[in-house]
């Protein structure tokens, strides 16, 4: 690999690197996986995305001090070099309250239920409390989205509620679960992965 192609590493975890996203090689993926009825399931997207509408979206992101989102890629393996396989943001970032909300797509679904997400979400949560100095962090999934609430929940996050028939999905009023994570229930969750590489 040349050093030319390495990566921009933002952070480092067991799986995951996270890196600034990059407008020249990043869109493609980006646009299939946001269009992809999979993935669409689980989040609140609805409505088909150019091109042209991720790269406004990206432009966007370089002069916002709400929303950071980062790539997420998995870490180099044996000389051969990561890959791109989803986005992991901190969103409505509140620097009075000192809150923010998560957010996770791993577009790349080969990826799924195999611990990258949460490899790249202790990361998030590691800037946004001990670099950002955050308070708190909340995120909200689908009631059915098991797997985005169980990740979640191993990282240390609590359901805060629930906002019945919320978000209309495959024909249905779902219900949204809301939950909240503190800095210092995360604190021995990471102590812990740091240690072993185990959330639970
Ligand atoms: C949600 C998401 C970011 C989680 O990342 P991930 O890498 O798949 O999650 P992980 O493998 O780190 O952890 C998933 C947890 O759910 C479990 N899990 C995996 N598949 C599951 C399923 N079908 N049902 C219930 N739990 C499941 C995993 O085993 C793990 O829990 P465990 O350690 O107790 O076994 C990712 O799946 C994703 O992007 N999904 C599509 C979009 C999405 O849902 N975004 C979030 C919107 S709120």
């Amino acid at each position: 690999m040349k050093t030319t192609d390495l990566p921009a590493v933002f952070s480092t975890g067991r799986k995951t690197i996270l890196r600034p996203l990059n407008k020249a090689t990043d869109l493609a993926s980006i646009v299939r996986w946001v269009n992809d009825p999979e993935v669409q399931q689980y989040v609140g997207m609805f409505l088909p995305s150019t091109l042209e509408q991720e790269k406004a979206w990206l432009e966007k992101l370089d002069n916002d001090d709400k929303n950071i989102v980062f790539a997420i890629e998995t870490k180099p393996a044996k000389g051969r070099p990561g890959t791109f396989i989803g986005l992991m943001g901190l969103h409505g970032i509140n620097w009075k309250d000192r809150v923010a909300e998560t957010g996770a797509i791993i577009g790349d679904k080969r990826y799924w239920g195999r611990g990258y997400g949460t490899d790249a979400k202790m990361q998030v949560i590691n800037y946004a409390f001990n670099a950002m100095n955050l308070r708190k962090l909340t995120s909200a999934a689908l009631a059915y989205n098991q797997r985005s609430l169980r990740y979640s929940i191993h990282c240390g996050y609590k359901v805060e509620g629930t906002r019945k028939r919320q978000i209309f999905k495959d024909g249905e009023y779902r219900d949204l679960i809301i939950l909240g994570l503190f800095r210092e229930d995360w604190l021995p969750i990471w102590r812990k992965y740091q240690r072993t590489g185990r959330v639970k």
